[in-house]
């Protein structure tokens, strides 16, 4: 589900009545951050505050940030002190953390650079109107308590324009893999309501969105409190209930990805033909140490189920190189696993060690020249293999959703195929949010070209 190059999105500037504080909202880390923006543009919404994507102007700029790697943080810190230019021209302005570095850091963050005044955890977002108005008032605050029940079951998130929405269906995550600090930053699993979410699937599809995307750390825990439906029913649910609109998921854990969850893929023709399913490594030693719970074998077992079914379905991963302990041999198990599935895509990283988790107290023994180098040989290969699976996608005809103009060529369109691919082809007269017949004519490692049939 992480996305590195989410980039900074923007919430929509909404109606700005004069003399209305105007928040400016920055986004990093994976889609959840992306969904709770929205969460949290609802929520200052709703009391008087006003969106603007004009940082320039704001009264407020709020970076909802992660912590899932060391480079992640080094990255705010970097745009925070960029940010003191604004403060400079506006002493009044305030800047906020929130997100995953907000639960992380805490009071920690507080007058870094002389800007941050508040500091706000993933399941404290309807405490920051309050929180900005004492600010106004010249007082930090932080609000940073993790909850076991919060999941912004009656919060209406602003959404930009487009025609993908996300909903939030699960928050937390009790897995516990090693190397992860998602458990701390995000605390407990828990569940929106299946009915409240499959009421606000048919309003997305009245309101013209034509995908959605069913988002959690670890969907496969989804668990309604009130029917204990599983995630696979509540999909199916979802599935019928909006038929022609997409629906997306992320991310899976290998461990719980259930039988019923594949067949129920494989029965609606509106659930994507794409799967995100994180390996981390092919070696069953450095599985277990990172708290898995699957050998690569069961890996490639729930693989096999998958391609049995949905021969056609684009199953992606992420991997992590030189986690503690890791030797030349369980490397080559990794790449020789990337061998045997052929992923179409994939998120590759290199360990670095997160305090708390249970991998900080392991020597990061892996010297960072030999992690580097097992991280090129990892992005290589895949590559290669990407390009290969993206080569023989020539002559494929795919629906393809219209997103917007390309954005090397103005001329053509970029859109997405269920299996998630991107596919960029001439325009002639469609427009964003139409279901357009391709044909594929070419391809890169990471795009496909074609012309409409
Ligand atoms: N729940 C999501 C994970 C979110 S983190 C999931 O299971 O997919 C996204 C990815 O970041 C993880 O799959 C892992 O590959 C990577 N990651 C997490 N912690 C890391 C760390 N300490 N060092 C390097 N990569 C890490
Ligand atoms: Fe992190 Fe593992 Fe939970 Fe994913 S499943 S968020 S990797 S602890
Ligand atoms: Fe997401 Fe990063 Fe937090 S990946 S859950 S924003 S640590």
């Amino acid at each position: 589900m992480y996305s590195d190059n989410n980039g900074n999105k923007e919430i929509e500037a909404t109606e700005i009545i004069p003399n209305t504080k105007k928040v400016y909202i920055e986004t990093y880390g994976c889609q959840m951050n992306v969904s709770d923006s929205e969460i949290v543009a609802g929520i200052l919404n709703s009391a008087g505050f006003a969106m603007t994507d004009d940082i320039a102007r704001s009264n407020v700029i709020l970076l909802n940030t992660c912590s899932v790697r060391d480079n992640a943080e080094a990255k705010i810190f970097k745009r925070l002190q960029h940010l003191r230019q604004f403060k400079k021209s506006n002493s009044k302005l305030i800047v906020g953390i929130l997100g995953c570095m907000a639960e992380r850091l805490r009071s920690k963050l507080i007058g870094r650079e002389g800007l941050v005044s508040i500091v706000v955890g993933p399941d404290e977002y309807r405490s920051l109107p309050e929180m900005l108005n004492h600010a106004f008032e010249g007082e930090s605050g932080i609000a940073v308590k993790l909850s076991r029940v919060e999941t912004y079951d009656d919060i209406i998130p602003l959404r930009t324009d487009g025609i993908s929405a996300w909903i939030s269906i699960m928050r937390g995550c009790d897995k516990f893999c090693s190397f992860c600090i998602v458990p701390f930053t995000r605390g407990r699993e828990r569940s929106k309501s299946m009915p409240v979410i499959i009421k606000e699937a048919k309003e997305l599809y009245e309101n013209g969105i034509m995908e959605l995307t069913l988002l959690g750390q670890n969907v496969n825990s989804y668990n309604d409190p009130d029917s204990n439906a599983n995630f696979a029913q509540l999909l199916r649910l979802v599935a019928a209930a909006v038929p022609r609109m997409r629906i997306r998921y992320t991310t899976s854990h290998p461990y719980d990805m259930s039988d019923e969850l594949i067949e129920t893929m494989a029965e609606f023709d509106n659930i994507c033909n794409f799967i995100h399913l994180p390996v981390q490594s092919g070696s069953d030693r450095i599985l277990e140490l990172m708290n898995r719970h699957y050998t690569a074998d069961s890996f490639l077992e729930r693989i096999k189920y998958i391609r049995k079914l949905m021969p056609d379905c684009a199953i992606s991963t992420d991997i992590i190189a030189g986690y503690p302990s890791e030797t030349a041999e369980d490397h080559q198990k990794t790449l020789e696993l990337i061998n045997k599935v052929r992923f179409d895509g994939a998120f590759m990283f290199k360990y670095s060690p997160r305090e708390n988790t249970k991998s900080w107290d392991m020597p990061d023994d892996v010297p960072e020249a030999i992690k580097q180098q097992r991280l090129t040989d990892i992005i290589n290969l895949q590559n290669n293999i990407a390009k290969e699976i993206n080569r023989d996608e020539r002559g494929n005809e795919y629906d393809v959703l219209v997103e917007g103009p390309s954005k090397k060529n103005k001329a053509e369109w970029q859109g997405r195929t269920s299996t998630n691919k991107v596919l960029i082809f001439p325009r002639a007269g469609e427009k964003i949010g139409d279901t357009v017949k391709v044909r594929v004519e070419g391809s890169t490692s990471a795009t496909l070209f074609g012309k409409k049939i």
